[in-house]
């Protein structure tokens, strides 16, 4: 019989991670989760599989509880999706950006060199890196032009990974995620911002929605697949860095203009444009080129965009509709 295996995966208690969370325990893993201390309880997302995982304590700014919890959990692959993850607030909290989203990633690859290096990791990486894109689409060669505190900590994060498996010869791979969404994204992304915002006006409980910047350009993908393809790498027999994206761009407005059409409704007669939500430094368009996961994972996105959408708006009113 082929032992179970055992995944960690940081950042559980985020979008990604509870899709993770489901698509390794339907492979058969034992899944752990790290989770840090908080005076609320946050499980919405993993709490209809929380008796099947196992959730533990530890912070990515704190790298003896890592050093324990590997210890403790002896863990073959491990996936660090962990970081403050909100480009927005990386211009407001740059250093605690960079503490959480850069030297997390260093304190985890430490504490996996330590307690056990051949320990598979997977780095959550972002389309971010590629900021003011100096190419077209955008592959796993095209050079970084980060523009937020979030973005540069990313980059940094991108390179300890790879300099870990360089100087260590460690199993660390990277993946270059372009953006993905689902029902389960945070509320204040643009995209279930948007969608939650059409539930809202739709059943009369908002009159407007106030956005900023709708002529940015997205790759927007499920979450749900994407996971998918963090767990392909670390099956590979070597580590390396992979573009994960649908290879197709869509405006913030076009967004709004499906999403709202999804209800019936016109989305110039609600959308107000405010200031608050433009920032300082933007990035105005990411499409990446996933051929390279696709040639060598055999990874493609499954659901389209127009599906992505509907779906998204079809949850907000179902659970806007319970809690009326
Ligand atoms: P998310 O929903 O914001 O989840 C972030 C997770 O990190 C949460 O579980 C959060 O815990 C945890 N966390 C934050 N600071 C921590 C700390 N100091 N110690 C331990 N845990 C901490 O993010 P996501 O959308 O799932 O994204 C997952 C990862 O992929 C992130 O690294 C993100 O930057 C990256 N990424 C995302 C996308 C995307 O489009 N979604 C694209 C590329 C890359 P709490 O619940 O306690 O806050
Ligand atoms: N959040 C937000 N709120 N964004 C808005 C708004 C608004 O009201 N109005 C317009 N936008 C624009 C932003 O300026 C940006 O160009 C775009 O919508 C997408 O913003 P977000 O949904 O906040 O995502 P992001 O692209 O900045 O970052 C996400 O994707 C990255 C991968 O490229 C996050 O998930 C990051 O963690 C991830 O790395």
């Amino acid at each position: 019989m082929t032992p179970t295996k055992r995944a960690l995966i940081t950042g559980i208690t985020g979008q990604d991670g509870s899709y993770l969370a489901e698509f390794l325990l339907a492979q058969g893993y034992e899944v752990i989760g790290m989770i840090r201390r908080s005076s609320t309880v946050n499980f919405e997302r993993i709490q209809h599989i929380q008796d099947k995982i196992t959730l533990t304590t530890g912070d990515l700014l704190d790298e003896v509880s890592m050093i324990n919890l590997l210890r403790e959990s002896r863990p073959s692959e491990v996936y660090n999706l962990a970081a403050q993850s909100f480009v927005q607030t990386s211009w407001g909290q740059p250093v605690f950006t960079g503490e959480t989203t850069a030297l997390g990633v260093t304190r985890m690859l430490d504490a996996v060199r330590i307690v056990d290096p051949d320990i598979r990791f997977y780095q959550a990486s972002s389309s971010e890196m590629f900021g003011k894109v100096v190419e077209v689409p955008q592959r796993e060669t095209t050079p970084f032009y980060p523009r937020s505190p979030y973005g540069v900590a990313k980059v940094y994060g991108h390179w300890i990974t790879v300099n870990y498996r360089e100087s260590y010869d460690m199993h660390t791979s990277s993946g270059i995620l372009f953006n993905h969404e689902s029902p389960r994204r945070g509320l204040e992304f643009v995209t279930r911002k948007i969608t939650n915002g059409v539930a809202r006006i739709k059943l009369g409980l908002d009159r407007e929605l106030r956005l900023g910047n709708l002529e940015a350009q997205r790759d927007w993908g499920f979450a749900g697949d994407y996971v998918k393809a963090m767990w392909m790498m670390l099956q590979q027999d070597r580590p390396d860095d992979y573009v994960v994206a649908t290879g197709k761009t869509q405006s913030v407005r076009h967004f709004c203009e499906l999403a709202f059409g999804h209800v019936g409704l016109d989305y110039s007669k609600y959308v107000v444009l405010d200031e608050r939500f433009m920032r300082p430094a933007e990035v105005d368009l990411l499409v990446g080129d996933p051929t390279k996961a696709r040639a060598m994972l055999g990874w493609y996105p499954e659901t389209p965009f127009e599906q992505l959408v509907t779906m998204m708006v079809d949850a907000d009113l179902a659970l806007l509709k319970k809690q009326l």
